[in-house]
């Protein structure tokens, strides 16, 4: 076994970090969470009882994986428990508050108390106003806090804090602090965010503002992910999803086909088809027929290609029930079920992911309005990154394109790991 070393970043914090407010931000695998496995212990061990004792994550779940698991992998379960239903575990024989901090109810147990150490794992995922809360219960004469962030958005309200007068010790890492890292390893992270502003982000560790084209790699050279319809006809296509988007507000729905190549290894777009409906309301009967009709087109198009389920908007429950029976009547094998919502930025990612590796394929002639949407989708001018959704571009598309395919977001977009984590 490897003797301990810690990086310099890493050491410069284990001796300065003793503010009110300690904040490691920067790259993602840049040696940020790691030194807090024998931080934490540290911390935990100088409480002396004049307020609880606080773990804070983006969920509970991820703080488990994030921080109790390995804690627990370096000084066995006994000293590190599991967290039980009152959201509390007993680390080194201390209480200790373990709470999800992305929704505001969820820490409503701690309201109120006053904090005498608390861990922050992802703080940039937080609820901004867990945060105001626990800024004003971080009270005592000893209070301390340790964190760690990707950097989001310069404007953000996290950035903002650490730009302030309050009593802070803080780093910036980039994924060059971290000398333990394989380079094959950095070189995967680096080619999973090329060309977008998360490769500033979480590469360079900067707090760079996400504006402009969603997918400017997609934008700037399409042809790069096209391929011709009779290349796809050799390729062993083993299902076929069809993503739909139903029209609330707007005036038409949108099914996008995607097959499957073998075992997920790939995915490419193979057909679409927009419905019109009259201005302000959705026609069921009128979504079934061209349900029917792109079924029938798929058919002519790929007869080889076996479509096995189709993945419905989930906010359209009526709809997605009567589609489904529909679909069984007329004798279709496919299933009929919710497509799975995913939050703005690891959809974002997501895509990034798939065009990157060239996991993405798309039959151009037979998708003019994908190959539109993924090439015009932009961020909204807010302090937040989010999707521009003003009717100037065609996220209905979009939406089905998504759809098509999110459930089973997990079995492509596999994302750099090292030692497992
Ligand atoms: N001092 C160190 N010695 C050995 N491995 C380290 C050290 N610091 C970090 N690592 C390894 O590098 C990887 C990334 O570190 P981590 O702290 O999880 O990064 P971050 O929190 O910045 O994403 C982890 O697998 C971790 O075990
Ligand atoms: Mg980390």
């Amino acid at each position: 076994m490897s003797e301990f070393q810690l990086s310099t970043m890493q050491k410069e914090y284990w001796n300065n970090a003793n503010k009110r407010w300690n904040v490691k931000s920067g790259a993602t695998g840049s040696g940020k969470t790691y030194l807090d496995f024998f931080l934490i212990p540290k911390r935990i061990r100088a409480c002396t009882g004049q307020g609880l004792i606080v773990l804070l994550g983006n969920t509970k779940s991820t703080l488990s994986r994030n921080v109790l698991d390995p804690l627990r992998g370096i000084y066995g379960d006994r000293a590190i428990s599991n967290i039980n239903n009152e959201n509390v575990a007993y680390l080194f024989g201390k209480k200790t508050y373990c709470l999800g901090a992305d929704k505001v109810n969820q820490v409503t147990k701690i309201q109120g108390a006053t904090i005498e150490y608390c861990y922050g794992d992802e703080v940039t995922t937080w609820h901004r106003e867990v945060f105001e809360m626990l800024k004003s219960r971080m009270r005592c004469e000893n209070s301390i806090f340790d964190g760690t962030c990707n950097p989001d958005g310069p404007k953000h309200w996290f950035k903002e804090f650490l730009d302030s007068d309050a009593d802070i010790y803080q780093q910036k890492y980039t994924i060059e602090d971290n000398p333990f890292l394989p380079a094959k390893f950095v070189e995967e992270l680096k080619k999973e965010y090329a060309g977008t502003v998360y490769y500033d982000r979480f590469i360079k560790g900067n707090w760079t503002r996400a504006e402009g084209l969603l997918f400017p790699q997609f934008a700037n050279n399409p042809k790069r992910w096209d391929i011709s319809y009779e290349d796809v006809l050799e390729l062993p296509v083993r299902n076929v999803f069809i993503g739909l988007d139903i029209g609330g507000t707007k005036s038409h729905s949108t099914f996008v086909a995607t097959g499957i190549v073998g075992n997920y290894q790939r995915q490419i777009r193979l057909a679409e088809k927009m419905v019109k409906h009259s201005k302000g309301t959705v026609d069921p009967d009128r979504l079934y027929e061209a349900y029917n009709e792109f079924q029938q087109e798929l058919r002519v198009l790929y007869p080889a290609f076996p479509v096995t389920h189709c993945f419905v908007d989930n906010e359209a429950q009526v709809i997605e029930n009567g589609l489904r029976s529909y679909s069984q009547q007329k004798g279709y094998g496919a299933v009929v079920a919710d497509c799975k919502k995913v939050e703005f930025t690891n959809r974002t990612l997501s895509y990034n992911y798939l065009f990157n590796t060239d996991k993405f394929m798309i039959v151009s002639s037979m998708c003019p309005n994908i190959v539109e949407s993924l090439s015009t989708m932009v961020y909204a001018d807010e302090k937040e990154d989010k999707l521009l959704d003003d009717y100037t571009t065609d996220v209905d598309t979009y939406d089905a394109d998504f759809y098509s395919w999110s459930r089973y977001i997990d079995y492509f977009y596999m994302k750099a790991r090292y030692n497992g984590r």
